[in-house]
């Protein structure tokens, strides 16, 4: 439920950030969607350098970036998962980062299901 196009950004930021964020070589990419009842959930997980809880915890802010660059090509602005965070926030949802205990991160994306159509 929502606006497309900015639920479009979501994904986007998110897979985009899975690629560029990723192993220099060999890395993977999970996407999954799920629905529970009154929540939709998209995951989005990816292979990639280790990262402690605590840089976790500040990678949402505009403008921070993680300190170790494995993809020295791509300087982005630290603003992608900012725009993700709002963007669930404003459809009602929640943005949940977990650093995955082999490296790399799954980001988590819940938001209110449509309600069932009774027509
Ligand atoms: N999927 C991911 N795997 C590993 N690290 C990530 C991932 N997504 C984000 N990060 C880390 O969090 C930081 C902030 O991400 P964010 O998307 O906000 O900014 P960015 O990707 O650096 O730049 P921008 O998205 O503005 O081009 C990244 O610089 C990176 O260190
Ligand atoms: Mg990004």
């Amino acid at each position: 439920m929502g606006s497309p196009a900015l639920l479009l950004q979501l994904t986007t930021n998110l897979v985009h950030n899975a690629i560029v964020h990723n192993l220099p070589d060999r890395g993977t990419v999970w996407v999954t969607t799920s629905a529970q009842p009154g929540t939709v959930v998209l995951t989005v997980e990816n292979t990639g350098a280790e990262i402690s809880p605590q840089v976790v915890s500040t990678l949402v802010e505009p403008f921070r970036r993680g300190t170790e660059r494995l993809h020295t090509d791509h300087a982005g602005t630290g603003l992608g998962l900012a725009i993700v965070q709002s963007i669930a926030r404003a459809h009602h949802g929640t943005l949940t980062l977990t650093p995955r205990p082999s490296g790399g991160l799954r980001c988590t994306v819940r938001l209110p299901a449509a309600p069932p159509d009774t027509s």
